[in-house]
């Protein structure tokens, strides 16, 4: 497996594992939002840019630790990015967010550093704006996707109830949609699009 993680960790082998599969995993964001309107973006977690290329005409800004993977989102995309551990990176948050995207970071996390960056983000988001969080579901069944959640490298894919519970626990849902990404009808990963709201105070 750390042989695995090590290869994944360059930007080529990453992107061209998750390409066929990177548009499938967005679909229900694009399915359930007008990106046309959005306006500012923060990508939280934003890999080699894999979903940069839905927001060229918003300011956007895309965080991520691996320095190989921001240095192809830079070559690749528009957009600003930045090497740093999310958990520590803080934006002012005079800098308000519309939309911010965490796609399939928060299994890498436990619960207490997703409590603490969700707190933050919750900080980040302009009134009217929206949290998308795209997850993996720990697979409670089917050998073939309890094999890829350990591949993606993440050691926190959650039950569905627990994402609920710990990603209501900062922001009000709008929207919890569990859905699958497979091939030929064979799910491959389990996962929930949770979009939320700034808690009512
Ligand atoms: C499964 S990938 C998802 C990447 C991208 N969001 C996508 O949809 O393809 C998880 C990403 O989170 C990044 N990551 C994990 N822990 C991080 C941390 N503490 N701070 C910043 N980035 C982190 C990894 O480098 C990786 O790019």
């Amino acid at each position: 497996m750390k042989i695995l993680t090590t290869i994944l960790e360059h930007s080529s082998v990453y992107r061209l594992w998750q390409s066929p599969f990177a548009a499938a995993k967005f679909a229900p964001v694009v399915t359930e939002n007008d990106l046309a309107t959005v306006r500012r973006v923060l990508d939280v977690g934003c890999g080699p840019g894999t979903n940069a290329g839905h927001f060229v005409h918003a300011e956007y800004l895309g965080v991520d630790w691996n320095p190989r993977y921001v240095e192809a989102a830079r070559k690749r995309h528009s957009g600003t990015f930045t090497v740093a551990d999310v958990t520590r990176y803080h934006v002012e948050a005079s800098d308000r967010f519309d939309f911010i995207l965490v796609n399939s970071l928060l299994h890498h996390l436990d619960d207490e550093s997703t409590g603490r960056l969700l707190k933050h983000l919750s900080q980040l988001l302009a009134d009217d704006g929206h949290v998308h969080i795209l997850e993996l579901v720990r697979p409670t069944k089917g050998i073939i996707a309890a094999r890829l959640a350990g591949w993606d490298r993440g050691s926190f894919a959650r039950s569905l109830e627990h994402w609920q519970s710990l990603l209501e626990s900062t922001f009000d849902p709008v929207l919890i949609q569990p859905y699958s990404v497979g091939v030929y009808g064979i799910a491959l990963w389990n996962m929930v699009y949770f979009k939320g709201s700034r808690p009512r105070q």
